[in-house]
């Protein structure tokens, strides 16, 4: 989303972050080899150390979390089989059509607010045993903590919940952890808690946590041999990405915590706004770094508002024709959190320009 005003506060997503020079010193004394074979010992100890995290037995690290997701998706469910996920969920909404067209996989959806996980919903809609007639659902995609709805944080009991219904039934759970630190740190659940309940997890190095790419794909370790020759196939076999391990390594020692600050951000943020437009944002729903916000509520269109705020040097992401969203990171101090506030919430208490 490219603006032409010089932006001062960026809100547009937790993917902008830099690396710190902590992390480049990092990245620069990481010892390397040839990770096609194996060979490179700063991936080896991300990856068995993202897998204990993650309560699994190995790992895989990716460029991204898509391809992360992708495989995850590939390893559980065959061209023509189906894959059930809510409507916001990134694998549908951001992915570009890619578990459709990298792997044949069809796809159904079931509408929940704030991406929120209602596990009866999943298990109501899947069809393990389609037969002849209907398509087979073969995996259940959960987000957490949920990007489109709002960095919201699902409810462990709905996950066990859907990890016993889905058990001998055919039907495979994959977690789309990008953002699985910040739940983490919302509730302090450990990370393998969650981790355990899903057969595969993908978890991102490259968003709040501030490394500049990389994520890691989570499961048993003949799932993690199979998604190695599809990693291959996919053409993301990296060579001495070492350099690129080393970040996320430094990322999991110093900037898995400081997650609260952002959360902190957010929902000072939120309450600013919601004092300016009852109605636009629940601050009680902001648990950790993103806010979506219904502008509408205030007769501001998506666009036009994202144009006001850029108009203040603050940069936006529209979601929808009616809200925007915004994202605290490892760059938004409190200053810039300050200063958001201070440019935001009167747009949102005066409403647009009349014309
Ligand atoms: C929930 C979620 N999953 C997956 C991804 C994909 O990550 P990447 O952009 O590294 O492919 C994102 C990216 O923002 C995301 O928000």
């Amino acid at each position: 989303m490219p603006t032409t005003t010089s932006v001062d506060v960026d809100l547009l997503s937790d993917t902008l972050t830099k690396p710190t020079q902590e992390m480049r010193a990092a990245m620069a004394a990481a010892p390397v080899g040839d990770d096609v074979f194996g060979e490179d010992p700063t991936v080896r100890e991300l990856e068995a150390r993202v897998a204990a995290l993650l309560g699994h037995e190995a790992a895989l690290f990716t460029p991204t979390g898509s391809m992360a997701n992708q495989l995850g998706l590939r390893l559980h469910v065959k061209p023509g089989e189906e894959l059930i996920a809510d409507s916001l969920a990134h694998v549908l909404r951001a992915e570009l059509g890619a578990a459709a067209v990298l792997s044949g996989i069809s796809s159904r959806s079931w509408v929940a607010h704030r991406g929120l996980l209602d596990a009866s919903q999943p298990l109501g809609l899947m069809t393990p045993s389609g037969g002849a007639y209907q398509v087979n659902t073969r995996l259940v995609v959960v987000e957490n903590t949920h990007n489109f709805g709002g960095g919201t944080v699902q409810p462990l009991e709905e996950m066990r919940a859907l990890w016993e219904g889905t058990r001998g039934r055919g039907v495979s759970l994959h977690l789309d952890g990008a953002r699985l630190w910040n739940a983490h740190v919302a509730t302090g659940i450990a990370l393998s808690e969650y981790g355990r309940l899903f057969d595969t997890v993908s978890v991102c190095l490259s968003k709040g946590l501030g490394a500049p790419i990389g994520s890691v794909l989570a499961g048993s370790a003949d799932h993690m041999a199979e998604a190695r020759v599809w990693r291959k196939r996919f053409g993301g076999g990296m060579r001495q990405v070492g350099i690129l391990a080393a970040a996320g390594l430094h990322a999991l020692d110093h900037h898995v915590e400081r997650l609260a600050e952002d959360h902190a951000r957010a929902h000072r943020f939120a309450a600013a706004a919601a004092q300016a437009a009852p109605g636009s944002v629940d601050p009680e729903t902001v648990q950790t770094n993103i806010v979506i916000l219904h502008v509408a509520v205030a007769g501001w269109t998506a666009d036009a508002f994202v144009a006001a705020a850029a108009d203040h040097g603050i940069r936006l992401y529209p979601v929808s024709g009616t809200a925007v969203r915004l994202v605290w990171h490892l760059d938004v101090d409190d200053t810039a959190t300050d200063r958001a506030i201070a440019a935001l919430a009167p747009l949102l208490e005066s409403g647009p320009p009349s014309t």
